[in-house]
């Protein structure tokens, strides 16, 4: 049986990609004191403990309430640059060797932000962090989906000048009562104009989000997709498509999709034969950044050696980069799986 410092140490040296990550999540309550003092933004919270006193969530919209407003302190394309490169000095200490991000552009521009401040800042940290930590990484623009699909469309437009630095198009923020087939229209401009599809479907929504997801917006990849399991013909299309999931488990716990990690599916999911990833989705407001979600779903569900390097291969095999690529990633989960001072890993 493992340690826990053998777990621990395990779960952050295992070479990973992180799939599903909220840049505006990574935002750590003390870059938002300093962000709201550089930019005289107001905050209604005294101090940093208060702001993670405030962290107590419902449900999704009860987080996507106080994320939204955390944004309000991000102004400048430095802004943007600080809140990346903070995320990757973490990104690296937890194993990630690649990381496929999202950022939701309507957040900021509906303040008056320019969408040039949001990517230019992301885009230069990701570059940044590249040189500095050898993590490579894809960005993913994602459509707000309790806004209109119209205000998606416009937003689309503003993109296609920085096409080359953006992977995909996504679909987030407020699931039920926003079907993926309210966005049809977009989405196939998007990939049109060359962009991957990706989609939030099944985290609180039904399964049929999950159907239209892939039927109509095409994605090539389901964001949770955790309910999936309530209907078994979709379970079937998914495992033999081997349509990746990108599960965030501490995400799942704090919106309340599951009651506590011992109740989570990630287990049935990968045991149905699921492409499974593990990710942290909105690390600074849900308690954990990735490898903390591997460790900490491990210990509840009582995962072992092998189903973890399971899910660190999936996280490769799910992911955007080039086949030459992968494959050079799934050789250095190999060879972190052959060192001998980590095989006391049950
Ligand atoms: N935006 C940030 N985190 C999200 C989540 N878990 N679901 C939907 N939209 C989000
Ligand atoms: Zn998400």
């Amino acid at each position: 049986m493992a340690t826990s410092g053998d777990l621990v140490d395990f779960a952050r040296g295992l070479p990973k990609a992180e799939l599903h990550l909220h840049i505006e999540g990574t935002l750590e309550p003390e870059l938002m004191f300093e962000l709201a003092r550089r930019n005289g933004v107001p905050l209604p919270y005294a101090s940093v403990d208060d702001v993670r006193r405030a962290y107590i969530f419902s449900d999704l919209q009860s987080f996507l309430d106080i994320y939204y407003a955390g944004c309000r302190v991000l102004l400048k394309e430095q802004d943007f640059y600080d809140l990346t490169w903070a995320y990757l000095t973490r990104a690296v200490s937890q194993g990630v060797r690649h990381a496929e991000i999202f950022f939701d552009p309507q957040t900021h521009t509906d303040r008056g932000v320019p969408f040039e401040s949001v990517v230019t800042g992301i885009r230069r940290a990701l570059h940044d962090g590249e040189a500095r930590f050898r993590i490579t990484s894809g960005l993913i623009m994602c459509f707000l989906r309790h806004l209109s699909a119209d205000a998606a469309t416009r937003t689309l437009h503003e993109a296609l000048p920085f096409k080359k630095w953006i992977l995909a198009v996504g679909l987030d923020s407020s699931e039920v009562g926003h079907p993926p087939a309210k966005f049809e229209d977009v989405y196939n401009r998007a990939r049109e104009a060359g962009f991957l599809a990706v989609a939030h479907a099944g985290e609180e929504g039904p399964p049929a989000y999950v159907w239209e997801a892939l039927d109509i917006l095409k994605a090539r990849r389901i964001d949770h997709g955790v309910r999936c399991v309530e209907d078994d013909r979709l379970v079937g299309r998914l495992v033999e498509e081997q349509i990746p999931l990108t599960v965030c488990p501490l995400s799942n716990v704090k919106l309340r999709v599951f009651p506590n990690l011992r109740a989570h599916n990630l287990k049935q999911l990968l045991d149905r034969g699921l492409l499974v990833t593990v990710n942290s989705d909105d690390p600074a407001y849900f308690g954990g950044y990735v490898a903390d979600n591997f460790r900490d779903t491990a210990a509840a569900l009582g995962l072992g050696r092998e189903q973890l390097l399971t899910l660190a291969r999936n996280s490769f095999v799910a992911s955007f980069v080039s086949e030459e690529q992968r494959r050079a990633y799934l050789g250095d989960v190999e060879r972190f799986a052959a060192q001998p001072s980590l095989k006391t890993i049950s």
